[in-house]
């Protein structure tokens, strides 16, 4: 049976709880997967496949996130591998949002060319006004961010859903 791990970064917890979803839609369509904040003692040898995803902060994922990511990629010799980023900057500009993880998506593939990435998206986050620094409070006054969780289920689980063929397909 493939084995999926759903690793993720998170501040906050929101990210934890997409990734909770993401690992029920996969055994719920007969793979086998767990989700695990990402740390080095991961051993990638143990699953076939791999979700890696984590928030943006400032345009760019946490950095634990993009590290195991591209420490992964040199030891997983070309297994599958979806990325997700979760953001807010879509809700005011859905144009910006999806920009932003694409570039995010091409710096990584750019320092971890082993990666096979077979698919990537990013979804609305869960927006917390009072975790912006002070100075990004003042920025956000001029263009509010909708407060409060804006996470998409129903998205997350169809990704979820159509990563399955990437997964089971043998290359
Ligand atoms: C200080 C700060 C910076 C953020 N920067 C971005 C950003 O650059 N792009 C974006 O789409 N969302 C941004 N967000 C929204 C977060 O990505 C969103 O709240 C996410 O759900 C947080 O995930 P977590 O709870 O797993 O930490 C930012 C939020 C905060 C508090």
């Amino acid at each position: 049976m493939t084995r999926v791990l759903v690793a993720y970064a998170t501040r906050f917890g929101s990210t934890r709880e997409i990734a909770t979803a993401i690992v029920h839609e996969l055994i719920s369509s007969g793979l086998e997967a767990h989700a695990a904040e990402v740390n080095s003692a991961l051993n990638p040898d143990d699953y076939d496949a791999f979700v890696i995803g984590s928030p943006l902060y400032g345009g760019k994922w946490l950095v634990a996130a993009g590290m195991f990511a591209a420490f992964t990629s040199e030891r997983i010799d070309g297994k599958p591998v979806a990325l997700f980023s979760i953001g807010t900057l879509g809700l005011r500009n859905s144009e910006a949002g999806e920009a932003e993880h694409r570039e995010f998506v091409k710096s990584l593939a750019e320092v971890a060319p082993r990666l096979n990435i077979v698919g990537h998206s990013v979804f609305s986050g869960y927006f917390e006004r009072s975790n912006l620094p002070w100075y990004l409070r003042i920025v956000d006054r001029f263009a509010p961010t909708p407060q409060g969780d804006h996470r998409d289920w129903s998205a997350i689980q169809a990704w979820a859903k159509s990563l399955v063929p990437e997964f089971t397909t043998p290359s």
